[in-house]
């Protein structure tokens, strides 16, 4: 898989040479390159935003710099990407979401700053034959300052599910919100020693009994979901 990202802070994708995406990278399994937005500027104070038709607060990003940024990466693209528009106004980012997006080729990711990218670089992009389509996507009910921590977010979950990224190929089939497990949270899970200032991990896990610890586990599962996440439970 490639990824594009394109931000005004580079810097802060750092993360992505870390921990599981940066062992993909180094495995030649994914390639990511994060492209700074100013580079496309034409105007000699490198302006990327202005102010709102309509008025309003904030500012908007300016549609030139990110067709010519986008324009650049699909010249240099062997297959028609999918542009990935973080967004608080996007469809609601879920581990479905994920799923599809780990079966894709190429995405490239437009990072957003203030009150978001004009409108327009969606439009076009979204009517490009030579562009996969263009997909917008919300990590969840709160804002951020901008695109870049979703961008983290996002790719993290898609690259965790390509095959060959994960140690166990069977690790991911149980998490919680995979479509093996149904739309349930995961239970508590335990460790070494059996006793921790008072605390003992529970005996059915110490019994051996591999049916009785399945059976104790879903049903672990079960009471936190209702507990803390009743919209996930079916009835
Ligand atoms: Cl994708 N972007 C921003 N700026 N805020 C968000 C978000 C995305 N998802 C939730 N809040």
């Amino acid at each position: 898989m490639r990824i594009d990202i394109v931000t005004i802070f580079p810097e802060y994708l750092a993360p992505l040479e870390l921990s599981l995406v940066g062992k993909a990278r180094e495995a030649d399994i994914i390639d990511i390159a994060v492209h700074d937005l100013r580079a496309y500027a034409t105007d000699k104070h490198r302006s990327v935003d202005d102010t709102p038709y309509g008025g309003g607060p904030g500012m908007v990003m300016m549609p030139e710099p990110w067709g010519a940024a986008l324009d650049d990466i699909r010249a240099n693209a062997e297959v028609d990407p999918w542009l990935v528009i973080p967004t608080p106004s996007g469809y609601r980012f879920d581990q479905g979401i994920a799923t599809t997006l780990a079966t894709r080729e190429h995405l490239v990711f437009a990072c957003g700053r203030y009150e978001g990218i004009d409108a327009r670089v969606a439009e076009h992009y979204g009517a490009r034959d030579d562009w996969a389509g263009v997909l917008e996507y919300s990590i969840g009910d709160y804002v951020l300052g901008g695109g870049e921590a979703a961008v983290l977010v996002m790719v993290e979950a898609a690259v965790r599910l390509i095959p060959g990224v994960l140690g166990n190929a069977e690790s991911a089939a149980d998490d919680s919100f995979s479509k093996e497990a149904g739309p349930a949270l995961e239970g508590p899970v335990f460790t070494k020693p059996p006793r921790w200032r008072d605390l003992d991990v529970p005996d059915v896990l110490l019994s051996g009994d591999h049916g009785r610890i399945a059976a104790w586990r879903e049903e672990q599962a079960r009471e936190r979901t209702e507990q803390r996440r009743p919209d996930l439970t079916q009835g």
